[in-house]
C-alpha cells in the first residue's frame, strides 16, 4: 500500500499532516494464554513472551508519531484467574518494572500506572512508585501500565472523591460536567486516546478506558499479544490516518 498519496479519496489535496497517526495509542494485550496452550506450554510462558513484545512496541512510538502509549496489563476482574496464574502474574510485573522498564526509563519514556493500587502487595506498589518517581522528568514517550485496571472501578473511585469535595464544599454540584468529572479520573492528565487495539480477535473492550474512548477508533486485530510487531502497529497506525474522525459533526 502506497504511504503516500496526493489526493485523498474524495478527490481533495492532501497536505503535509492531512493523514496523520494517532497520538495516544491504547492497547488491550491479549491472546497470552492462548499463545502459549497452542504450543503446549502454561498460560504462564505466554504471560512471560508477552511481556518481552512490550519493549519493542514501546521504542517504536517515537517513530510512528505516538505520544501516549497506554496498555492494559491486567484488569480488575483478572482475580478471578488461578492462584497460580495471579501470582505469576504480579512475581512478573515485579520483575518487569525492576529489570525491563528501568532500561526504558533510560531511553527517556515515562512511565505511569492507572488502576486501583489498595490490593496490590507491598513490593509491587514501592517498584510502581519508584518508577514513576523515577521517569517524572522524562519527555519522550508517556507509557502508561494500567494495572488493577477496570473503567468502570476507575469512574466509581472518582466519582466518590468528587462526592467527598462536594460534601467538603470545594466543589458545588453545579459544577460537576463533562469538563470536571475527568479531573477526577486516573487518566487526568492524559488526553483520550486516538486509537485502540485488541488483539487475540476477542472483539469487546473488557472495561478499558470507557470513558476516554468515547470517540476512539478501535481496531480488533487476531494476532495473539506475544507475536504483535512495531510493523503491524504502523500498518493499524497507517490505516488510522485514512479513517474520517467526524465526533458527531457533518462534514461540509
Ligand atoms: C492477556 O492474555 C493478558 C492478561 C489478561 C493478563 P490472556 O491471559 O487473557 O490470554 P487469553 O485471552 O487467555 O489467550
Ligand atoms: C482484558 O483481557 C484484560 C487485559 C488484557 C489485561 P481479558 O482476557 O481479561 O478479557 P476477557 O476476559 O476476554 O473479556
Ligand atoms: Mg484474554
Amino acid at each position: 500500500m502506497a504511504e503516500q498519496t496526493d489526493t485523498a479519496p474524495d478527490g481533495s489535496a492532501l497536505g503535509q499532516g492531512a493523514h496523520q497517526g494517532p497520538r495516544h495509542v491504547a492497547i488491550i494485550m491479549d491472546g497470552n494464554g492462548r499463545w502459549a496452550q497452542s504450543r503446549g506450554r502454561p498460560r504462564l510462558f505466554g504471560h512471560h513472551a508477552g511481556a518481552k513484545r512490550v519493549r519493542e512496541i514501546v521504542e517504536c512510538c517515537p517513530s510512528l508519531g505516538i505520544k501516549y502509549l497506554t496498555i492494559f496489563a491486567f484488569s480488575t476482574e483478572n482475580w478471578k484467574r488461578t492462584q497460580v496464574e495471579v501470582a505469576g502474574l504480579m512475581s512478573l510485573f515485579r520483575r518487569y518494572i525492576s529489570k525491563e522498564m528501568k532500561a526504558l526509563a533510560a531511553k527517556n519514556v515515562r512511565v505511569r500506572f492507572i488502576g486501583d493500587r489498595v490490593r496490590l502487595d507491598a513490593k509491587l506498589i514501592q517498584l510502581m512508585d519508584q518508577l514513576e518517581t523515577e521517569t517524572a522528568q522524562n519527555d519522550g514517550t508517556h507509557l502508561t501500565i494500567a494495572l488493577n485496571y477496570g473503567g468502570r472501578d476507575e469512574v466509581a473511585r472518582a466519582t466518590k472523591r468528587l462526592a467527598q469535595d462536594v460534601a467538603a464544599g470545594k466543589l458545588s454540584p453545579d459544577d460537576v460536567d463533562e469538563e470536571t468529572l475527568p479531573k477526577y479520573l486516573d487518566t487526568h492528565v492524559l488526553p483520550d486516546p486516538d486509537l485502540v487495539i485488541r488483539t487475540s480477535g476477542e472483539a469487546r473492550i473488557s472495561n478499558f478506558l470507557l470513558w476516554q474512548s468515547a470517540y476512539a477508533e478501535y481496531e480488533f486485530i487476531d494476532t495473539l499479544w506475544p507475536d504483535f510487531t512495531a510493523e503491524e502497529l504502523g500498518r493499524l497506525c497507517r490505516q488510522y490516518g485514512t479513517r474520517d474522525r467526524r465526533f458527531g459533526a457533518v462534514k461540509t
